[in-house]
């Protein structure tokens, strides 16, 4: 991904400017190890970091097929459980950090990101992913698991659901791990899970 195209993400992402960068060299990475599965991202806010794995496969000579799913409400974080200790604190409202559906889809043409790579699943990660994998609109198998919904019941929803269709290889990426109930999602869902953790220093 050109450092033109990176200045041109950043402003639309939640994250700091690096990791759009990473999501970008994550999927750049399967790609060329030809890990099976599409690119999920669970809390896509404006898109930006949809974007940038979409880039890593537009690079590619020709489309291996492989999609990437945008999970998001649309309508921002819901209200926080008693988990997320730093919302509390902060008392945040339900509807933080929303961005709505046209304007990911009108940023994801302004960045040249064909619709055809692109599923939405609009609405609560409650509903939709568990509906998502029942129905077949998403999987069988995931390469690249972006997690970003910040509180303790989006993270766990989704890691309980969609981690399981990660192929072997595959990478996931826990964007709140710093934030309380996003740690707390993971390491629960972790403790059950007899697999080693890697992960790459920021
Ligand atoms: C921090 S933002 C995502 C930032 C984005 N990944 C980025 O790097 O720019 C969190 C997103 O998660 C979504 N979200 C959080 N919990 C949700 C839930 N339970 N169901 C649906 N969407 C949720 C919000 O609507 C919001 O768009």
């Amino acid at each position: 991904m050109s450092t033109a195209t990176l200045e041109a993400l950043a402003p639309a992402a939640l994250s700091y400017k690096w990791t759009l960068a990473d999501s970008y060299r994550c999927a750049k990475q399967l790609i060329e190890e030809r890990i099976e599965g599409d690119f999920v991202e669970c809390g896509v806010y404006a898109g930006a970091q949809c974007a940038a794995m979409a880039k890593a496969i537009i690079e590619e000579p020709e489309w291996d097929g492989r999609r990437i799913h945008l999970f998001d409400s649309f309508s921002g974080i819901p209200a926080a459980g008693p988990e997320d200790l730093e919302y509390l604190k902060a008392g945040h409202m339900a509807g933080l950090s929303a961005c709505s559906l046209e304007q990911v889809k009108a940023n994801m043409a302004a960045w040249g990101i064909p619709s055809k790579m692109l599923v939405y699943h609009p609405g609560m990660f409650e509903g939709t992913v568990p509906r998502s994998i029942r129905i077949g609109t998403v999987g069988p198998k995931i390469a690249l698991l972006r997690l970003d919904g910040d509180l303790y019941r989006s993270t766990k929803v989704c890691i309980e659901n969609l981690y399981p269709l990660l192929s072997q290889g595959g990478i996931c990426i826990a964007d709140d791990y710093a934030l309380s109930g996003c740690r707390l999602a993971v390491d629960e869902f972790m403790q059950g899970n007899f697999s080693p953790i890697y992960w790459r220093k920021p």
